[in-house]
Formats: C-alpha cells, sequence, structure tokens
C-alpha cells in the first residue's frame, strides 16, 4: 500500500542518513525523551545539546527534577528561553509523582493531561521513549506530510489539523515506530526543508505529489493574516 512503501522507503534512509547519536537516544527512558522534546520545541539540536547534559547532570531522574527546587530548574534553562516550558517541566513532574508514582503514565490522554504536553509531544515520548506506536506530528513533519499529501490548507486551522493528524495516524508505520518517526523530524529538518528542499535526494520523491505539482514549497500553505 502507498502507505506501507512511504514507511518502508522512510525507514531505509534513516539506516542510512538518519540521526543515532544524540545523547537522547542513548540510554534511552521516557523521562529523558520528554526533556529532550520540551527543550527542542523552540531551540535548535545543537544548542539544545549541552542544555540537555546540564539538566541531566543535575536531574538524572524524574524524581529529582520533582524535588528540585524551581528557581534551580529555571537556572538550568538560563539562555534557552520560553521559560513557561521549565515551569511546566516541573510542575508536570511533581504531577507524575503524585498521580502516576512517579513514572510517565504509558496513556496518550494521561500524558497530554500534564502541562506542556500536547499531543505530538505525548507521541514523541509514546513512540521514542515506550516503543509504542503512536504518531507524532510536529512542524517537521507537518511539512514533510504536507508536500507529500498536497494537504492543501494551513495547519492552524483545526480542521485542517484534523486531515493532518489523520494522514500522520495512516503512515505510522507498527514496526520500528521510534526509528520512523525520528527519520520523519530528521527528513523534515535536513532535506524536505522551508524553502528549498532537496527533493532530487528525497527518499519518497517517486510518490511525492507536492513534488510532482513543481511547488513542494508552497506546503505547508499558511493562511495570510
Ligand atoms: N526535534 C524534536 N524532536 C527531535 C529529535 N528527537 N531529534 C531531533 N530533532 C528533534
Amino acid at each position: 500500500s502507498r502507505s506501507a512503501d512511504f514507511a518502508g522507503r522512510v525507514l531505509d534512509w534513516y539506516d542510512r542518513h538518519g540521526r543515532k547519536d544524540l545523547p537522547w537516544q542513548q540510554a534511552v527512558t521516557p523521562y529523558r525523551v520528554w526533556v529532550s522534546e520540551i527543550m527542542l520545541q523552540q531551540t535548535q539540536v545543537a544548542t539544545a545539546i549541552p542544555y540537555f547534559e546540564r539538566f541531566m547532570a543535575s536531574y538524572p531522574t524524574l524524581a529529582d527534577l520533582a524535588e528540585a527546587p524551581l528557581d534551580d530548574v529555571l537556572h538550568h534553562w538560563a539562555g534557552l528561553g520560553y521559560y513557561a516550558r521549565a515551569r511546566n517541566l516541573h510542575k508536570a513532574a511533581q504531577l507524575a509523582v503524585d498521580r502516576h508514582d512517579g513514572e510517565l503514565p504509558a496513556a496518550l490522554d494521561d500524558l497530554e493531561a500534564l502541562p506542556g504536553i500536547g499531543r505530538s509531544t505525548a507521541g514523541a515520548i509514546l513512540s521514542l521513549g515506550m516503543g509504542r506506536r503512536a504518531a507524532i506530528l510536529d512542524g517537521n513533519v507537518k511539512r514533510v506530510l504536507a508536500r507529500h499529501e498536497a494537504l492543501a490548507g494551513d495547519p492552524a486551522r483545526s480542521e485542517v489539523l484534523r486531515r493532518f493528524w489523520d494522514v500522520a495516524e495512516r503512515y505510522t508505520p507498527v514496526e520500528r515506530t521510534a526509528n520512523y518517526n525520528q527519520a520523519m523530524m530528521d527528513l523534515g529538518a535536513t532535506l524536505c526543508t522551508r524553502s528549498r528542499p532537496a527533493c532530487g535526494i528525497c527518499p519518497v520523491n517517486d510518490s511525492c505529489r507536492g513534488h510532482a505539482e513543481g511547488s513542494p514549497a508552497q506546503y505547508p500553505q499558511k493562511q495570510r493574516k
């Protein structure tokens, strides 16, 4: 099927070109994946790495984070910006201690009930951190899927976003979900870039509708405000 072929080609590309050496890909735990995903929401990988290492040295477990004074946690965030992310991490760690025995929960809706964890971050924690099948849809993945499917509309609109999630769910494979999701983020970051996508070397160019149309960069279609 179209989705099986897609995932297979994405996974082959991952085996050859995907990143496997990032600090949060070593000694994988749901907690480490969570912290890395929050840092990476508004921060480039290269910038996030030293912050991640210092954060893990100070707070090796979720319980350590929950017990730490908020001011110390905010201090670890100095330079990253968007301090609400650090406040939410700290609050969510305390809630996980109260509600889930100090572990991140393994149910999508329980994860999404924690502050700072939306559907895509929950999907990343489940797939990358817990070996479950769950879809992700961050900015990079939205771009890859919008182009491959020639998805019309601005994903900032809820009815458009629903169609993006439908596609994301349909394409997410049961096997090797973590590698597939990591590959989709890497594809969006390295080949399927915002302004000049490298379609010539893309593993899914022969099925990409945006590429076939000749103007992949028009996707995703941001509405003029
Ligand atoms: N951006 C968000 N999550 C990421 C990850 N796991 N690897 C690289 N970039 C990311």
